[in-house]
């Protein structure tokens, strides 16, 4: 697979899969089902620490503000078989960025390729206002954090659909 198709499934992935991944998933729900396209969304964390919790409050809230339903969402680990299962994996930062790329080189290494592998990039690729811009943590922050998540969601999954809506 590669970006310059519409692709079958993205996941979304940051820290914790509790604020700015969930976000993005409900994100791009709304603009596919909006652009009648046929893509499934999940989002996972690279880390557990969440497992099993629904999205931060202060993420619903906001979010829910915007329309954007985020409470049917429950956190979870990205695994390695989601490089199988999904064609585009988008990173919310450069940290999460770095240990995508990890997993996929070592998947690469054990499987001799990466055809069948999942592309991982940047969720802010496509977004020329912003491009390649790392989407910052709002966990240990306040307001403006939870704003700016949702802003730059908007922003970058509209660059994506308008990406493939050009092919
Ligand atoms: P997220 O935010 O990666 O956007 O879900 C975070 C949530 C929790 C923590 C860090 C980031 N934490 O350290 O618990």
């Amino acid at each position: 697979m590669n970006t310059h198709t519409t692709p079958a499934s993205i996941l979304c992935v940051c820290l914790g899969n509790i604020c700015r991944s969930p976000t993005a998933e409900a994100v791009f729900r709304q603009h596919i089902h909006h652009a009648q396209l046929n893509i499934q969304v999940d989002s996972a964390g690279t880390s557990a620490n969440h497992a099993g919790e629904p999205p931060d409050p202060r993420s619903q809230a906001h979010a829910k503000k915007r329309g954007v339903d985020l409470s049917r969402i429950r956190s979870r680990q990205v695994t390695e078989q989601d490089f199988y299962d999904f064609e585009l994996i988008l990173a919310m930062d450069t940290r999460n960025l770095n240990h995508l790329q990890a997993m996929h080189a070592s998947l690469a290494a054990q499987h001799e390729g990466s055809a069948a592998l999942a592309e991982v990039q940047l969720l802010s690729a496509k977004d020329t206002a912003h491009k390649n811009q790392p989407l910052p943590d709002p966990y240990y922050g306040g307001y403006t954090g939870f704003e700016l998540v949702l802003d730059r969601c908007e922003s970058a999954v509209q660059a994506w659909l308008a990406d493939w809506q050009q092919r």
